[in-house]
């Protein structure tokens, strides 16, 4: 997408502005900034949100002032501060890696983008944010927040697990960050993105991105940004053997295992040969009447039932033997149904 220049400037003041009058200004990581205390604060940032957070960064300062600090500690210690943050895999990742900074950096924190996020556990965009908020480097950062704003404000199509869709917001925020105040405007998206920008409940009327923001002006915000695809699911046939004599449906209980567990049900087969051939086992005529398909969803897959009615002019005496039952339509029996049962039962019996 082409963004002329005075569209990124706007862009970037709207968030600035914003920032000067609404952002947080004194969060613990805010204050004597340090790249080391904005590393500890995104990587706890990334498991919830900040009002969480600031005690369990300012116990984990408390503990280990500075990288070396922290790369001296045993493990079970830090693992220890994780306590309540959940994921430990980051606690240990950022352990890993100020061990690295000590033993292979001299104790010195990297300072270029490329050395960030050679550090175990820190991704493009947490480096773009640790080097942008404590040293003002100007690195775009992506993070989901940023992403949903960006998402909306340029209506960009596609779901962003997908590489090309990815990619295209990448180039969206380099374009869009400044030069100047990088600090306060990657700050101000993250918090806007958090805040106004929710998924859910966008309060565009408090944005001050509101008047050239492309899903609010075409009334979609709830459509971007694009969801996950959602996987179709498998397909799966069968056939129901309805056998009916007078008012009766012969019905089987399902084993307890499997789906429609001990309810009772019609005969099911794969196949249509593998109903024949059941059928002619059973010495039974061959007259079938084929209704008309159905689909039953499940959570994993769909069921398309061939419901097939097989007429006897007489009711066998086969009764209530072997999980078998006959259901009397007229008097319907207080046995569980699986659901494509019912459904199936209320036909016939409008079919008469
Ligand atoms: N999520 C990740 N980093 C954040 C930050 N610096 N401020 C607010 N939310 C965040």
């Amino acid at each position: 997408m082409n963004i002329s220049t005075h569209e990124a400037n706007w862009f970037a003041q709207q968030v600035v502005n914003w920032y000067q009058v609404h952002g947080r200004k004194t969060l613990p990581w805010q204050i004597a900034k340090t790249p080391y205390k904005v590393w500890v604060s995104e990587v706890m940032l990334q498991q919830t949100q900040v009002t969480t957070v600031i005690p369990f960064f300012e116990r984990f300062m408390a503990s280990f002032p500075t990288v070396v600090d922290l790369a001296n500690a045993p493990e079970d210690e830090v693992l220890h501060h994780w306590t309540g943050l959940g994921y430990y895999a980051r606690a240990r990742n950022l352990h890993k890696a100020a061990k690295l900074i000590r033993d292979e950096l001299q104790g010195q924190f990297p300072s270029t983008l490329e050395d960030v996020m050679a550090l175990p556990g820190v991704g493009r965009s947490t480096a773009g944010a640790i080097l942008s908020l404590s040293l003002g480097q100007a690195h775009p950062i992506l993070d989901g927040n940023v992403k949903r704003v960006l998402a909306r404000f340029y209506l960009v199509e596609g779901w962003y697990g997908v590489k090309a869709v990815e990619n295209e917001l990448w180039s969206l925020s380099s374009r869009v960050t400044p030069v100047n105040n990088v600090t306060q405007f990657n700050q101000a998206m993250m918090d806007l993105g958090a805040s106004h920008c929710s998924r859910t409940k966008p309060a565009c009327t408090l944005c001050p991105l509101e008047t050239k923001c492309g899903a609010y002006q075409q009334g979609k915000t709830k459509a971007f940004p694009h969801p996950k695809p959602k996987k179709e699911k498998p397909k799966k046939q069968v056939y129901h053997l309805i056998v009916k004599a007078n008012n009766q449906l012969l019905m089987e209980k399902r084993p307890s295992s499997g789906i429609w567990g001990g309810l009772f049900s019609f005969f099911e087969f794969t196949t249509l040969d593998e109903m024949q051939g059941f059928i002619a086992t059973q010495g039974l005529s061959k007259t079938l009447q084929f209704l008309e398909p159905f689909v039953h969803i499940f959570s994993h897959f769909e069921l398309t039932i061939t419901p097939t009615v097989l007429s006897l002019k007489q009711t066998p005496d086969v009764v209530h033997s072997n999980g078998l039952i006959w259901y009397d339509l007229a008097c319907p029996p207080a046995v569980g149904l699986s659901t494509p049962t019912k459904k199936m039962v209320k036909q016939i019996a409008m079919l008469g």
